[in-house]
């Protein structure tokens, strides 16, 4: 737990937070009248604990990384059509799927896994990465799913690499990071919760020649929100046959975070392995299974979401600059940058305003990470940001 912002724990059992007018619990709110100050159980910090903390009259939902934009026209239509066959099994409906992404991306059947969402998948991997001892290697800050899992449930010693100058996942140091007892490398690109991407042929070339001693786990959850996703993927390596694993969803650009389906493409042997660990297709519904066939590589649709997610960053890139903030350049639906007051204090102060957000610590700072809204939802944040700024 290194980086992640763990102060609200602290802060709620110094009772600060309910000074504000409610309480942080995953789950409930309490308001302060009557409200016992009783222990609360709340580490580490995750999307789901903040956004489930969330005041009920929230105005935007910044917390979670979500597309608000979301699923396409046809992935509704496929949704309702669906469920008067809903009865059967969605056998039909995987083969489409699987048979869409096999043909897109050039792979075999035997090299993808589907999954209910790719929590499944990074769940599956900490287990058989990390079920006999040794250690992980990832960035930090980066998406701690799979690290978290794998340190609570098999105490797996997880090495955590600081990032480069720049917040880019720091290849060179994770590369001399690894030792005898490495089980597996974990990487986000573009990284969670930087959004920042590392140069794709550096990538590829640190990928070739570390897989070769260590498989590489690599979480492009963000991917479909760059311009040319095909040249940054580490799919081809799968291809060549490295031990490289690839974890996508349709959570993100898709926008499918309620309707679960994602997927992972690795060498056959690594996807009989995970299957052991997870359920693949069979944990899909009939209906989300539908909507990924029916929308997965809608260029038009795909376009339109990168469009109004641009569009609302740059306002809210112009409202960091007016107000005197800097920020790194996103290269994903969300956007951190460097806060001047405590992280806990200005979570509370912005859900105070109706505006859910989440805070990290790192490299000496305090971070707000916001993730991409609809205009709306900018315009909430901007007028609360203006508040307390
Ligand atoms: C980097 C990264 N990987 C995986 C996930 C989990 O996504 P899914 O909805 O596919 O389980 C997230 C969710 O925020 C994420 O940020």
């Amino acid at each position: 737990m290194t980086s992640r912002n763990i102060n609200r724990r602290t802060l709620l059992k110094s009772g600060a937070l309910l000074a504000g007018g409610f309480s942080f619990l995953p789950g409930k709110i309490l308001a302060t009248t009557n409200a016992p100050l009783a222990p609360v159980i709340f580490s580490p910090e995750t999307d789901e604990s903040v956004v489930l903390s969330a005041p009920p009259d929230i105005k935007a939902r910044l917390s979670a990384n979500e597309n608000p934009f979301g699923p396409s026209a046809k992935a509704k239509q496929a949704i309702q059509d669906a469920i008067n066959d809903s009865f059967r099994y969605a056998f039909g409906s995987s083969r489409d799927l699987m048979t869409k992404i096999t043909t897109f991306e050039g792979l075999q059947p035997s090299q993808v896994m589907l999954a209910a969402g790719s929590s499944p998948l990074l769940a599956a991997a900490a287990t058989y990465y990390s079920k006999d001892g040794g250690s992980i290697v990832t960035a930090d800050p980066s998406y701690d799913d799979l690290t978290r899992r794998a340190s609570m449930s098999f105490k797996a010693n997880i090495i955590r690499v600081p990032l480069t100058a720049d917040y880019k996942t720091d290849l060179d140091a994770i590369e001399k990071a690894i030792t005898p007892d490495t089980k597996l490398v974990y990487l986000c690109n573009p990284n969670n919760p930087t959004a920042t991407v590392v140069d794709t042929a550096k990538l590829k070339s640190f990928c070739e020649r570390v897989s070769a001693k260590v498989p590489v786990f690599v979480d492009e959850a963000y991917i479909d929100y760059l311009d040319d996703p095909q040249s940054v993927t580490l799919i081809d390596l799968v291809k060549k046959g490295s031990n490289v694993i690839v974890a996508r969803t349709f959570s993100k650009l898709y926008g499918f975070a309620g309707l679960r389906v994602g997927y992972a493409v690795a060498q056959p042997a690594t996807i009989r392995a995970l299957s052991t660990y997870c359920e693949g297709a069979m944990s899909i519904s009939a209906t989300s299974i539908a909507a990924a066939a029916a929308s997965y590589q809608d260029k038009e649709y795909m376009q339109q979401v990168k469009a109004k997610t641009e569009a609302s960053k740059n306002f809210l890139y112009d409202v960091l600059k007016k107000e005197g903030y800097t920020y790194v350049p996103s290269y994903a639906n969300f956007v951190i940058f460097p806060i001047k007051i405590d992280g806990s204090k200005f979570s509370m102060e912005m859900a105070k305003r109706g505006v859910s957000i989440r805070t990290w610590k790192f490299d000496n700072k305090e971070w707000c990470r916001i993730s991409i809204g609809r205009m709306d939802e900018m315009e909430a944040f901007a007028a609360a940001f203006k508040e307390i700024s």
